[in-house]
């Protein structure tokens, strides 16, 4: 452990010279233009990069430039771009061919592209060959590198690549500005062993590792300090941390830790894998007064033959009997999960299978996908099911899922709950929080109100949010 910290910060403080040389020359563009040069992130993709996305913003901050209003203006655009499915992919191309006249238009515009679809091969030809107008790319394994990265291109005035193939160390103490003052992201451990045979993920994040306890802790200490009152611990497959690391230490361990820490009012964490939910996870959950009572537990696919493909490592029945035990030690937990409707080889029949998941476990929300075929995966080379065909199980995964989401909703009228103020709404009159069981809530409200806990009685719902009032 001694010696990971020791790298990392040696290399932080390499960083750090790079952060101050590039402040320097900004500092020198404000002194003679009268203005300070801008920076616009796009992010793509999960919760992992959305946070990553924090510690681009708060290097570039710490660099000297300041928030874009608009995209086209920025002086630096990155793009943490996602590949989890093609459509993401497709969506930075496409931005990528509008910034090609915005550049012309803005002679110190700098293009960046970072994150999960830059550790392709295929991708990385076609950024050079069709794309010369970006001048930065780096990958998921080193973006702490960013100040050094833009220093070199400054240097040279020549397009940057830097994609590692491997992760290297963990770099602790990263500059990052939250996106929200009273909730923040912690990532727990990087990477992924599971290779679900759709899943592009292990790929481009890497082996599993996971973080000191003490490294996590301490960074929980200090949001506290910050004011957060809510932390979200993120990792590709939660169960599996501590393996790997020197100390002795599991995730349910983690969490009655986490649990201790003062100020902090609300855990959650994401994703679990249900193959490795252990007993001792349930009742770390059941016993930890702070650690919300909602579980994301994707299922992905209700057929036992299509799960054994998927390589997910679980029977229908399994899932199910674990939801059972969840909800038997949690009983008003919330469960969500991920499907993907069309994987290889699923028909109608694989699809009722799916249906019968949705109806049994009752699910209180749940992400679906279309199954996006990405090239290296395993899946990717096995029959592909008609669009006609996916389309309909689709519709039909939506037609059995939306109706229960609803139904729980409408249990929920009536009743008062806990909710955290977290944003103000598009309406700005209406606040929306989030209840223990993340379900959205509107409200009447205004902006004093945001970070509290307030007690919000339930008045109306559709089927995504729920509308309240303050009580
Ligand atoms: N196609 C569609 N959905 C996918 N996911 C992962 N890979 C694919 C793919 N190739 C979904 C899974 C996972 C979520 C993060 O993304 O449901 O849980
Ligand atoms: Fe992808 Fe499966 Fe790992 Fe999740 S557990 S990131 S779906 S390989």
């Amino acid at each position: 452990m001694a010696l990971n910290e020791k790298i990392s910060s040696a290399e932080l403080e390499r960083q750090k010279g790079f952060m101050d040389k590039i402040r320097d020359i900004n500092e020198e563009f404000y002194n003679k233009k009268g203005r300070r040069k801008t920076m616009f992130i796009q992010t793509f993709g999960c919760q992992m990069n959305a946070h990553d996305s924090e510690k681009l913003y708060g290097m570039l901050e710490e660099m000297g430039y300041e928030p874009a209003d608009e995209e086209k203006d920025a002086d630096f655009v990155i793009y943490n771009t996602c590949c989890v499915r093609e459509n993401a992919e497709n969506r930075v191309y496409g931005n990528l061919g509008y910034l090609k006249h915005q550049k012309k238009r803005n002679p110190y515009m700098k293009i960046a592209l970072c994150g999960c679809m830059m550790q392709q091969e295929t991708v990385l030809q076609t950024i050079k060959e069709k794309y010369k107008h970006v001048d930065i790319v780096f990958g998921t394994f080193n973006l702490y590198k960013l100040a050094e990265l833009i220093y070199i291109n400054y240097e040279t005035n020549a397009p940057v690549f830097d994609i590692w193939k491997e992760h290297g160390e963990i770099v602790e103490d990263l500059p990052s500005v939250r996106h929200f003052k009273y909730k923040a992201s912690v990532n727990i451990m990087f990477g992924c062993n599971n290779f679900c045979s759709y899943c592009i993920v292990p790929y481009v994040r890497g082996r599993e590792r996971s973080r000191c306890s003490e490294d996590i802790l301490n960074e929980i200490r200090q949001l506290s300090k910050d004011g957060v009152k809510e932390v979200m611990l993120l990792g590709q497959n939660v169960n599996s941390y501590g393996k790997g690391l020197e100390e002795d230490i599991t995730f349910a361990q983690l969490l009655r830790k986490v649990n201790e820490i003062e100020g902090i009012e609300r855990i959650r964490f994401m994703t679990s894998h249900p193959k490795d939910l252990s007993d001792e996870l349930i009742y770390a959950m059941r016993d930890c007064d702070k650690v919300c009572h909602h579980i994301h537990l994707p299922f992905q696919a209700g057929n036992n033959e299509i799960l054994r493909v998927m390589n997910r490592k679980y029977t229908k029945e399994q899932y199910l009997a674990l939801v059972d035990k969840i909800r038997s030690e949690i009983p008003d937990i919330a469960v969500t999960t991920d499907i993907i409707v069309g994987f290889p080889g699923e028909d109608d029949a694989c699809v009722d299978d799916t249906i019968d998941v949705i109806k049994k476990a009752r699910f209180s929300g749940a992400f679906t996908f279309i199954y996006s075929k990405r090239t290296g995966t395993p899946a990717a080379a096995m029959e592909q099911v008609p669009e006609d065909i996916v389309k309909r199980n689709f519709n039909r995964v939506l037609d059995a899922l939306n109706p229960i989401i609803y139904d729980i909703n409408k249990e929920k009228i009536g009743k008062v709950y806990k909710v955290l103020a977290d944003d103000v709404s598009s309406d700005a009159d209406f606040i929306t929080g989030r209840l223990e069981d993340n379900s959205l809530v509107h409200f009447k409200g205004d902006r004093s109100m945001l970070g509290e806990i307030l007690d919000v009685r339930i008045t109306d719902c559709k089927t995504f949010y729920l509308i309240g009032e303050r009580i």
